[in-house]
């Protein structure tokens, strides 16, 4: 990165306020033509925000954008992408039912001439090729891999004649190997002089991708620095705020008997096609069996049968030596598992319902809770106050709507729930999520 050069982008006191949330406060920041900035900070940082500011998708409440030297106001992405701005979301914004090439050119102005989508096609492969970004143009949206539409959306903002380019959580839905190849691209992007931007939670890809890195807590930027110049430690202490330990000492221990027992198990995913083919482990007492993978590839059902959720077409999940394949997910429950879903709104939680009704989800039926068929609600509220203490859920009180917390505070009532009513196996999937990496 050339120093020497004025910066590409300068954000001044951008302030932005949603409803109870400063999402951004008074923010800082500038970007140099020809570095990768990272954008680092915990969930509800106000990254997204701060960005989606930057790409015209929302207006500043108040502060100031300067474009090479020239104070811009921004009022859609349309006038975003004018000025050479381009952001790729985590959600993608592409028409499934479209091709490569019809979706780079949705929204173009084609003044009076028709787009020759051959040409486009031409063009587009030429830009693959020259950025490492292999996608066919004629290929439709719904046949690409997610890593394949994540290239497009890029190709899309290349197409365009983007120089600063925003990714929001780019590695997040992509493969180590495709997120190598991705940090390749970018640094290639920021060698011709453009200027990358890159949303982050994640320290190493910090140190891995990024020239400078600037960190965001709580709608406000903390610090700026070279990522030559620091480490992984202070950028954790400056995201989270305190000191945060990296090494668990963990002991060897001896496992014990075998608890939970999967043998040549087979599952349908959602669209009724394969998703389990023959999986069989066991764990013993005392251990914590890791199973790795992307996204999509099972897992998620995995869980889902063992916690009688999800029906297996074939083979047996045992508990203790006792056979629960295809039970109900009570009686899962009663054989002892318990459940972190990776979906904490969909399955975890019931968000209407207050905190002490989701917290005693799995505990009312039981003493001290249920005294014969009556809920003690006096019971009820004191095993609630213990959780919410015990695993620093924040929250007003116990009688809090629990859609009302933030993610990491969902999260934790979850763990909370799950950790104390677990009776031997606990079947976590995606624990740490929304949880910043003190917790
Ligand atoms: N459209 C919105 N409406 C209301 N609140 C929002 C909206 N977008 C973000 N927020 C809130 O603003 C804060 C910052 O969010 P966000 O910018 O998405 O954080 P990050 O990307 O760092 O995880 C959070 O508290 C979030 O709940
Ligand atoms: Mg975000």
């Amino acid at each position: 990165m050339n120093t020497l050069e004025s910066p590409a982008i300068q954000m001044r006191g951008i302030t932005k306020r949603f409803p109870g949330v400063l999402a951004n406060d008074h923010v800082d920041l500038d970007v140099y033509p020809g570095e990768v900035l990272a954008l680092l900070g915990e969930n509800g940082a106000g990254k997204s925000t701060l960005m989606n500011i930057l790409s015209g998708l929302y207006r500043p409440d108040e502060g100031q954008i300067i474009i090479h030297g020239r104070p811009v106001h921004l009022r859609s992405p349309r006038e975003a992408i004018a000025h050479g701005i381009g952001m790729v979301h985590q959600h993608f914004m592409l028409v499934e039912s479209l091709t490569v090439a019809e979706n780079v050119v949705l929204g173009l102005d084609s003044t009076g001439f028709v787009l020759n989508l051959k040409q486009v096609g031409e063009e587009l492969a030429a830009l693959s090729a020259r950025y490492g970004l292999p996608v066919d143009p004629n290929a439709y949206i719904w046949q690409l891999s997610v890593g394949e539409q994540q290239r497009v959306e890029i190709l899309k903002l290349l197409y365009r004649g983007a120089d600063v380019l925003i990714l929001d959580e780019p590695t997040a839905v992509l493969t180590p190997q495709e997120a190598a190849d991705l940090a390749t691209t970018l640094r290639q992007m920021a060698d011709e002089g453009k200027a990358v931007i890159f949303i982050t939670h994640k320290l190493d890809e910090v140190m891995a991708f990024a020239d400078r890195v600037t960190v965001l807590r709580a709608g406000r930027v903390v610090a700026t620095l070279p990522s030559r110049e620091t480490t992984k430690a202070e950028l954790a202490r400056l995201m989270v705020g305190r000191e945060v330990l990296f090494h668990l000492s963990k002991k060897p221990r001896r496992p014990g008997r075998v608890a939970l027992e999967v043998e040549d198990l087979e599952a349908l995913n959602d669209k009724g096609l394969p998703a389990l083919r023959g999986v069989s482990f066991t764990i013993r007492e005392g251990e914590i069996l890791g199973i790795a993978g992307v996204a999509g590839n099972g897992q998620r059902e995995l869980a889902e049968v063992i916690t009688g959720l999800r029906p297996a077409t074939r083979g047996h999940v045992r508990v203790h030596g006792q056979e629960i394949t295809n039970r109900s997910p009570r009686q899962a429950i009663e054989a002892g598992i318990s459940h972190i879903p990776g979906d904490r709104l969909g399955m975890g939680l019931v968000p209407n319902l207050p905190v002490s009704d989701n917290l005693a989800m799995k505990a009312y039926r039981r003493p001290p809770l249920a005294r014969g068929p009556i809920l003690d609600r006096r019971a009820l509220y004191r095993f609630a106050r213990r959780l919410i203490e015990a695993f620093r859920i924040v929250t007003p009180g116990p009688e809090t709507p629990v859609k009302l917390l933030s993610g990491g505070n969902q999260q934790r009532a979850v763990l909370a729930r799950e950790i104390t009513a677990g009776r031997g196996i606990l079947i976590a999937v995606h624990p740490s999520r929304g949880l910043d990496v003190g917790a």
